[in-house]
């Protein structure tokens, strides 16, 4: 039986963020050896809002892949590519764009949200407003399985399966040139890591991460100024674990849940300081992101390395690619010569 396969991308706009570890990367680890993986890195998507800042984009696409490599996405089981090295997609978006409506578009949770973030109203570029029209042809373009996802994309895995609907509608071929994707959001802790801030979820705009290439003194510096429970102000108060930033990021990352099990438990009654419970977090960190660092430095020693893993990660793709507009132009009855 031939395995199953999966598509997932990411922006690049920045590094990636222990947010971005246990929202998704860590799950990219594990489904790398039983599934068919594909890793694309949306330059396109990223330029629809970042049209005028080519430099930012073009050194997240780096950094991303450098990232990507540190915790363990492996070349040998991950096909990785950058999203404008296939023009197919380009072609693909063009042609889904007849499939969906203005209207249908400005009533995407996500982009609406975004609009407001942005302040666009009107102004909105149109490539912007269109991206999940592109994020469909992202994902189709290769014919997944699965799409592993934030819960914030899922408005855009919709989007893409009505999107599946209408084409075959539209252009009925034996078998059906696209089917249903199905979209994987993960569920309870690992949906969203909380910012050093505990007000929001950990994010680049908001400044409020811990990033897989801190070095350890960023990394002390950001769990020192993490938000604990204010009512705990001596050492002896009674200290409160929920909302308390330290103890979701140990919940995520401590090896010994038996021991941190305890800490709570004393915590909770009173005679352990924030002190301590940093002190324990910022060793855990360092556990988890010494090996992560090392592996960032050996590939950063090797830029060619990773041109040869994207450009043929993109060369797999553009196979795909080029069958799946076969199919494509012969349903849409394009397919003159
Ligand atoms: N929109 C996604 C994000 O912001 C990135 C992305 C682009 C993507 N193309 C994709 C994700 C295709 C999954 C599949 O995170």
């Amino acid at each position: 039986m031939s395995k199953k396969r999966v598509l997932t991308g990411d922006r690049p706009t920045g590094r990636l963020h222990l947010g971005h570890y246990v929202g998704s990367l860590k799950n990219r680890v594990a489904m790398q050896d039983e599934y068919e993986q594909f890793v694309m890195i949306a330059d396109v998507q990223a330029l629809t809002d970042n049209a005028q800042n080519p430099e930012k984009v073009r050194s997240a696409v780096n950094e991303v892949m450098l990232d990507y490599l540190s915790v363990g996405l492996d070349p040998a089981k991950t096909i990785f590519f950058i999203q404008s090295t296939i023009p197919e997609i380009a072609e693909l978006t063009i042609f889904f764009l007849n499939l969906v409506t203005v209207s249908r578009l400005e009533q995407n949770p996500t982009v609406k949200t975004e609009i407001r973030d942005k302040g666009y109203e009107r102004n909105i570029p149109a490539g912007f407003l269109v991206y999940p029209v592109s994020q469909a042809a992202d994902i189709l373009i290769v014919r997944p399985d699965v799409v592993p996802v934030g819960e914030d994309q899922s408005p855009m895995i919709e989007q893409t399966n009505e999107i599946v609907e209408r084409f075959n509608n539209y252009y009925p071929a034996e078998p059906s040139v696209f089917k249903r994707v199905q979209a994987r959001v993960p569920q309870g802790g690992a949906a969203r890591l909380p910012g050093i801030d505990g007000v929001s979820k950990a994010s680049k705009s908001l400044n409020n991460a811990i990033y897989l290439s801190d070095s350890p003194e960023d990394v002390r510096k950001k769990v020192n100024d993490m938000y604990t429970d204010p009512t705990h102000i001596k050492k002896e108060d009674p200290g409160h674990i929920e909302g308390n930033v330290v103890f979701s990021y140990l919940d995520l990352f401590d090896e010994d849940q038996t021991e941190l099990a305890q800490l709570k438990e004393s915590y909770t009654k009173g005679g352990v300081g924030d002190t301590e419970v940093k002190e324990r977090l910022v060793n855990v960190l360092e556990k988890f992101l010494a090996p992560i660092r090392a592996r960032r430095a050996e590939f950063e020693r090797k830029p060619e390395a990773l041109q040869t893993i994207l450009r043929n990660g993109g060369a797999r793709v553009r196979a795909e690619a080029a069958e799946t507009m076969r199919l494509v132009r012969r349903a849409m009855k394009i397919d003159y010569f």
